[in-house]
């Protein structure tokens, strides 16, 4: 009974809540004319091609797109004019800036007085200014202006902001007609707002002698700082006593920082993320580093001139989940780390990064302990012996980078356990022995698989089925053949593809063709694959094509791709003519050879639209006379039409190529005079007439 009366009261309650809350707020329609103004003034000055702001129309503005007023006093208290449409890659670029707004920042907005959130993030405004009267909104507790190309001197009038607690001004560089980027001349204004928690002024440039040190220190209550990329180039960064000790993120990384690691750092007690990456501390890393037990991330790659040993003291920040030392120049052998490494950090590491270090020495089995590590790369340093079963202990590893080391003996046994891997790279080591399609079993998820350069067996019979969905294989160098493999069908989404000098001698099938049209890289050359190539014009995101040193025959493909930049087809039996249309179809070739085929016809002149690098179609039966239509504006280095039967004389616009370093034309039939334009042949080195 009782509860039932309180039931009902709660009721009542609610009813009488939600009829006050009618009286004072909701229901009250419009907003404020003097505000509706401003904000019509202020789109007066806007582009806006895509018609984003079409909904402000009409008396109540608070009803418009991106516009908040306040539920009681009615007064417009937030804009959000942030591009709807954030792109993530290329493709999307197009619809980014169509939805991106542009023109003038109007005062008008000033008639918003009570603005307390203001983002105009993700537009093009084409390098105009910051006004200064953006200095002007008292209230303003949140102002994102990142990404939307503005440029110039960032005006001091921004001090004035004294209710700001967040200000983003991160990434407005702008490239659409001249480069620019904001500007720091003087930091001292960012010390006046006093209630600032969060500061990204990641790209902005700040002049020398920006006090920006100086300035941050004089805020007490700033949690987060991005300073990433800021042509910081200070060789001190003493501070006498430091005032910023609520700060949680700080990130310096990508300037050109000649200091030592500074002692204040360690006083900031609440730090959970360091980024130093990408700079020129040197010294060594101090041992007081231990002072940061908070620490959750700590990056100090590409920093050269790091040197010594690593503290001990750093093992011991058990919070630690992700840790960079790529590139420094810390004590090279993996051993001595076994002190620090043995510490608590091993408890929650998920990300070690060591590449480009110079460690030598084998892997410790020490290294199996992190049992929350995710991504481990050790790429590119001097580590040798096998890989021990302990890294099988690893059972949360997605990625695994032992690339371009010395390791040597089999694919351990134990890796086939990984059942998480989605990057596999083991390529450019000495690992040896045969893998079977058992040892791949578990790796379902998998994305990216590289065991090129070894000398690995992969005994993978024909009917297998792959348990992944590659979208990357890389097994160069490997024995794989005689077989074209026909689990490659299977692998549907794979866009990169390494299977030179795989001994495959067999005939290429026709699916092969029908099922990679995705694929941007493709290298099967150096094996002995029979038959011939398919019209590949729905390839279109063609890079890199290398059919080189096969068994191939019949007409060339032809291509489409604006992208392709190498195409090798050497050493193969192709035949007939070279396409008239080659030069056009395939503007940004860098690398064209065709050479040791049977092709014959005549050189096609859309040759001479090549703009770079290296031509080579030699030995074939090309006839009839040299083109004679190159130009100022091509980078071609290297001419090889040698061993043809080509005619005619050596003509005169050869030397149009300013940059020709390399010009073979021997074993041809061609006759008559040099031309005495040779001799502006400038940088030639080779010339073969023989
Ligand atoms: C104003 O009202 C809307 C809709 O009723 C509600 O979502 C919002 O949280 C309210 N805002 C404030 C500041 O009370
Ligand atoms: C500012 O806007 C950008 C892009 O729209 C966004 O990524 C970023 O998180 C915003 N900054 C803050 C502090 O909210
Ligand atoms: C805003 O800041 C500028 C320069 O920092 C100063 O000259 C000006 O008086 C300030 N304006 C107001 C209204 O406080
Ligand atoms: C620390 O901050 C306070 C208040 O912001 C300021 O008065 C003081 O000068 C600062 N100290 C240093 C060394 O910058
Ligand atoms: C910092 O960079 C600027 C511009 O590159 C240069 O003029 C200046 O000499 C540099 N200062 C130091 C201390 O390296
Ligand atoms: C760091 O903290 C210590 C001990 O609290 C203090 O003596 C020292 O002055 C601080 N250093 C700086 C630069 O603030
Ligand atoms: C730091 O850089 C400045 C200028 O960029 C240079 O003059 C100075 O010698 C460098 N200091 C060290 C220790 O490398
Ligand atoms: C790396 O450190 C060694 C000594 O530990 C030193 O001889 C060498 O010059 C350093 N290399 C660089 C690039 O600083
Ligand atoms: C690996 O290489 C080392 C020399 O670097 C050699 O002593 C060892 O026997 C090799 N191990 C295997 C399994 O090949
Ligand atoms: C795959 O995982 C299962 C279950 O963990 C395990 O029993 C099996 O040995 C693994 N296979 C390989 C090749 O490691
Ligand atoms: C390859 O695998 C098959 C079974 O799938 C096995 O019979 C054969 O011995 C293996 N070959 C090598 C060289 O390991
Ligand atoms: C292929 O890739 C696409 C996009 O990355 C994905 O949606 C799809 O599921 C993948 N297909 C397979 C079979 O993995």
């Amino acid at each position: 009974m009782d509860l039932k009366r309180t039931q009902l009261l709660l009721l009542f309650f609610a009813f009488l809540c939600a009829q006050v809350r009618k009286l004072n707020g909701d229901s009250i329609p419009g907003c404020i004319p003097i505000e509706r103004n401003a904000l019509l003034g202020f789109k007066e000055g806007l582009k806006d091609p895509s018609n984003r702001l079409s909904s402000w129309v009409g008396d109540d503005c608070c009803t418009w797109e991106g516009v908040a007023c306040d539920n009681r006093t009615r007064h417009v208290i937030k804009l959000d004019l942030r591009n709807p449409r954030p792109f993530s890659d290329a493709n999307d670029l197009f619809l980014y800036k169509k939805w991106s707004l542009g023109g003038e920042l109007r005062p008008s907005l000033l008639g918003l007085k009570y603005l307390n959130y203001l983002d105009l993030s993700m537009n093009n405004f084409g390098g105009i200014r910051i006004p200064e009267f953006m200095g002007s909104f008292r209230q303003l507790k949140y102002l994102n202006l990142s990404c939307a190309s503005l440029g110039g001197l960032v005006p001091h009038q921004l001090g004035n902001l004294s209710s700001l607690q967040y200000l983003d001004l991160s990434y407005n560089y702008y490239d659409d007609n001249q480069p620019g980027f904001l500007i720091i001349d003087n930091a001292i204004w960012i010390s006046r707002l006093s209630s600032l928690r969060y500061l990204d002024m990641t790209e902005v440039q700040f002049r020398e002698g920006a006090h920006w040190l100086q300035a941050l220190n004089m805020l007490p209550s700033v949690v987060e700082v991005h300073l990433q990329s800021c042509g910081i180039n200070t060789t001190s960064l003493s501070l006498s006593h430091v005032n910023f000790t609520s700060l949680s993120v700080l990130d310096l990384s990508g300037n050109f920082i000649n200091s030592t690691i500074p002692g204040w750092l360690f006083n900031i007690s609440s730090l959970e993320y360091l980024d130093l990456s990408y700079n020129f501390f040197r010294g060594i890393i101090p041992p007081a580093i231990k002072n940061l037990a908070s620490l959750k991330a700590l990056d100090l790659s590409s920093n050269q001139f790091l040197e010594g040993k690593i503290p001990v003291e750093l093992g011991k920040l058990c919070k630690l989940q992700y840790l960079g030392l790529s590139y420094i120049n810390i004590s090279k052998n993996l051993l001595e780390f076994e002190e620090v490494f043995s510490g608590c950090i091993k408890n929650n590491l998920e990300t070690l990064y060591m590449w480009n270090t110079q460690l030598s020495g084998y892997l410790p089995d020490w290294l199996g302990d992190f049992r929350k590590l995710k991504y481990l790369d050790l790429s590119g340093n001097s580590i040798f012996d096998p890989i021990p079963e302990s890294l099988g202990r690893l059972s949360a590893l997605q990625e695994l980078y032992l690339f371009d080391n010395k390791l040597n003996g089999t694919f351990p046994k134990s890796l086939g356990r990984l059942a998480e891997l989605i990057e596999l790279s083991l390529g450019q080591n000495f690992l040896e022995g045969v893998m079977s399609e058992e040892q791949f079993a578990n790796f379902t998820k998998l994305k990216y698989l590289d065991l090129s350069q070894n000398q690995l067996i992969l005994n993978l019979t024909s009917n297998w089925i792959p348990p992944f969905q590659l979208q990357e294989l890389v097994i160069g160098s490997c024995k794989l053949g005689p077989r074209f493999p026909a689990w490659l069908r299977m692998l549907k989404n794979i866009t990169y593809l390494d299977m030179s000098s795989t001994e495959i001698s067999d005939a290429i099938p026709n699916w092969f063709w029908r099922s990679f049209s995705q694929i941007w890289y493709l290298d099967i050359s150096c094996n002995r694959i029979t038959g011939s190539v398919p019209d590949l014009t729905d390839f279109i995101d063609l890079e890199y094509f290398n059919l080189s040193s096969n068994h191939f025959e019949g007409p060339l493909p032809n291509f489409n791709s604006s992208r392709l930049w190498l195409l090798d087809l050497s050493n193969n039996s192709f035949s007939g003519a070279v396409h008239r249309d080659i030069g056009k179809s395939i503007p940004h070739l860098e690398y064209l050879s065709l050479s040791t085929n049977n092709l014959s016809g005549e050189i096609p002149l859309s040759l001479c639209h090549l703009r770079y690098g290296s031509l080579d179609l030699s030995k074939n039966l090309l006839f009839d006379e040299l083109p004679d239509c190159w130009n100022h504006s091509s980078l071609i280095i290297v001419i090889d039409f040698s061993s043809n039967n080509l005619s005619g004389s050596v003509l005169p616009s050869i030397c149009s190529l300013r940059f020709l370093e390399s010009l073979h034309l021997s074993n041809n039939n061609l006759s008559g005079e040099l031309p005495s334009s040779l001799k502006s042949c400038a940088r030639l080195n080779t010339l073969d007439l023989g």
